[in-house]
């Protein structure tokens, strides 16, 4: 089978009460593991998985537009997933959208 393009789905993941501001919290779709932080900068997802081992980096610390992952600290920037400092690396980010006090993360499924 070939591949000949993809199309953006927007999934519901999680109402807005559920999450308080300044922290993040596991999301799934599919066979995919997400971090949904809600920061006062706004909304962001990044897959769950720190480029250094592997942290959770749901449960990590937000900083305005960064998270501290909770295993050995590295900062990851949320709007892009690069690392911005204790090692290197990059973490794959997902579009967000708010609406009506639901949240709702982008993904890119394949056509055949
Ligand atoms: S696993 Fe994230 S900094 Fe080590």
């Amino acid at each position: 089978m070939n591949k000949v393009g993809s199309s953006t789905t927007w999934v519901y993941v999680a109402d807005e009460e559920s999450i308080p501001f300044g922290e993040g919290r596991r999301v799934r779709w599919k066979d995919l593991e997400l971090a949904l932080f809600r920061s006062p900068a706004g909304w962001f997802a990044l897959d769950n998985a720190c480029p250094h081992r592997q942290g959770p980096l749901a449960d990590g610390i937000v900083a305005g537009k960064a998270v501290f992952c909770p295993l050995h600290s590295w900062k990851i920037s949320l709007e892009n997933g690069c690392v911005l400092s204790g090692g290197e690396g990059k973490v794959k980010a997902y579009p967000v959208k708010f609406e009506e006090g639901r949240v709702y993360i982008a993904f890119e499924e394949e056509k055949a």
